[in-house]
């Protein structure tokens, strides 16, 4: 061999090997971060941390797992080699969430500046931006705006039960209950967003489904980069993940501006909907003098995005579960109807408005206890964001994210004995904003808790009631449901019931 080849092959080898030195020492170094504090944890894999299950199995299951393996206070884990602190009682709940929120302010995720629809929106904006425009926001979502939101509800739940009568009863074909119910949610957000009235579920060509459609079905590709920019950001940052899809984000702005220039030509404005009031919020954000118009632009474009990510997985998640637990549990299914009728026959409609639903005590517990069995969140993210003294041993660290695990909560036998079993009567509310002394948390809490709550809880409520007065539900498949291992959140994988007419 050449002398000057064997010394480059030489110098080569050295850099490879002082790399692969450092590297696991930089591991080495991070894997000890729980040990060295006296936390019990999870034990990690290199390169991997806790997060070996990607893509295989769905966080939810994850985070269910962690609680079972360990049923303490709160856990170390590692996403990749981020140490990262889970905490999983009522009690660190409502420090964390809201007793001491000014440590705990932005979530962890990823955002980043080149991505200004994922950076800029409700759910991933950091203070002090973030707390401006939840005051601008919030306005959406007034009991008021509720009402009119309700009645369009009602009529997309009717056009509901006309689609399940069409097209899986009188057609004999099962259904796949989250696309149906990603429909129905995807029409409702459509008009309340934008104020275009398309009726997917009347098989109407919608543009919003054409975004939805994309948002609900999990690839495995969408699913990792939608796991790396929630729970291993620098990654997400090197490979330029966006939180929406380019194809989504173009058709977003499409949509967008499409509804703007309408209004423009016939010179007319709703008050009603979102785009308004993003148009109107606009003229009042304060920015830098130089920031121009383009921000103003995608902080108005961004919350519109988000709206429609926040508004339909969730809800359709919610009433799927919801169907497959009442067609297990056929004496909830008669008292619900039971419920739901006498309601209708005392008001003399065949729609129950905002009020007549919010009071139908047993609907409320049915979807509670859903959301208590099966919250689409399964986690609630924050990153510390100066030193914090959770006790006499242990100080988290600025940077550090801090997870709530609500499933370890919900899941907790001294609270809800047998979690396994899903039963109505035992979570009783006061109201939709009572979280049973932070024991239920489907919503999140504090000052980040989710915006579109009552929306979202109306728009199931709708959707339930008109089912039940219809249709008695039958199993179609086996009680336990796999969970989709791409999605972040939690997501049916085949859920379907059996629709028989009353
Ligand atoms: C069953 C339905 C829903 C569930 C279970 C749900 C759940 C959640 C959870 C757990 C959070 C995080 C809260 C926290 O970190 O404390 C959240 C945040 C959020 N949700 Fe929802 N959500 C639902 C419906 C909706 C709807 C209908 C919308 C919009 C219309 C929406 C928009 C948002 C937004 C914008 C945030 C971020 C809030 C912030 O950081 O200020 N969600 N949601």
């Amino acid at each position: 061999m050449d002398v000057a080849f064997s010394s480059i092959l030489q110098w080569i080898i050295l850099f490879i090997t002082t790399c692969v030195i450092l590297l696991l020492g930089f591991f080495y170094h991070k894997y000890s971060y729980w040990k060295t504090r006296g936390v019990p944890y999870e034990k990690p894999f290199l390169f991997f941390g806790n997060l070996s299950f990607a893509m295989r199995k769905s966080v939810w299951d994850f985070c269910l797992e962690v609680k079972r393996k360990h049923p303490r206070d709160y856990v170390g884990i590692f996403l990749a080699w981020q140490p990262t602190l889970l905490v999983q009682t009522p009690e660190l709940a409502r420090r964390i969430l809201v007793k001491d929120h000014e440590y705990f302010q932005d979530r962890f995720l990823y955002s980043r500046k080149s991505d200004p629809l994922g950076s800029l929106n409700l759910f991933t904006l950091k203070n002090p931006k973030w707390s401006e425009m939840r005051h601008e926001i919030s306005p959406m979502f007034t009991a008021n705006r509720l009402k009119n939101y309700t009645k369009l509800m009602n009529m997309n739940a009717v056009e509901l039960v006309r689609k399940i009568q069409r097209d899986y009863v009188d057609a004999k074909k099962t259904v796949d209950l989250k696309e149906l119910f990603s429909m129905y949610t995807s029409d409702t957000v459509a008009y309340t967003a934008f104020g275009i009235r398309v009726s997917v579920l009347n098989d109407q060509p919608s543009p919003l489904w054409y975004i939805t459609s994309h948002m609900v079905k999990w690839t495995f590709w969408r699913g990792f980069e939608f796991t790396m920019i929630f729970l291993i950001p620098a990654v997400a940052a090197i490979l330029k993940f966006c939180f929406f899809s380019p194809k989504a984000t173009e058709y977003i702005k499409k949509i967008f501006w499409d509804v703007v220039n309408d209004r423009n030509k016939v010179g007319k404005s709703s008050d009603k909907d979102l785009v308004n009031h993003l148009l109107k919020l606009k003229e009042n954000l304060k920015l830098p003098a130089d920031s121009g118009s383009e921000l103003a632009d995608n902080l108005m474009l961004a919350q519109a995005a988000v709206f429609i990510l926040g508004a339909i997985a969730t809800s359709a998640t919610t009433l799927s579960y919801a169907l497959h637990e009442l067609a297990y549990n056929s004496e909830a299914q008669e008292k619900l109807f039971n419920e739901v009728s006498k309601a209708m026959v005392q008001s003399g409609k065949d729609v129950l408005e905002y009020e007549e639903l919010v009071e139908l005590k047993y609907l409320s517990a049915c979807i509670n206890e859903t959301l208590r069995k099966y919250p689409p969140v399964a986690y609630l993210d924050r990153q510390c964001s100066k030193k914090y003294k959770l006790n006499d041993e242990l100080i988290i660290e600025k940077g550090v994210p801090v997870f709530v695990n609500v499933l370890a909560i919900h899941y907790d036998e001294n609270i809800y004995p047998e979690p396994e079993k899903w039963r109505p009567e035992r979570i009783n509310v006061s109201s939709d904003n009572d979280n049973l002394n932070f024991t239920f948390l489907p919503f999140g809490e504090g000052p980040r808790f989710c915006i579109g709550k009552r929306y979202g809880l109306m728009q199931v409520r709708a959707a339930l009631a008109q089912i039940i007065l219809k249709y008695q539900l039958k199993p179609a498949v086996p009680y336990n449901i796999k969970t989709d291992p791409y999605s972040v959140m939690l997501s049916p994988d085949k859920c379907s019931v059996k629709f028989v007419e009353r």
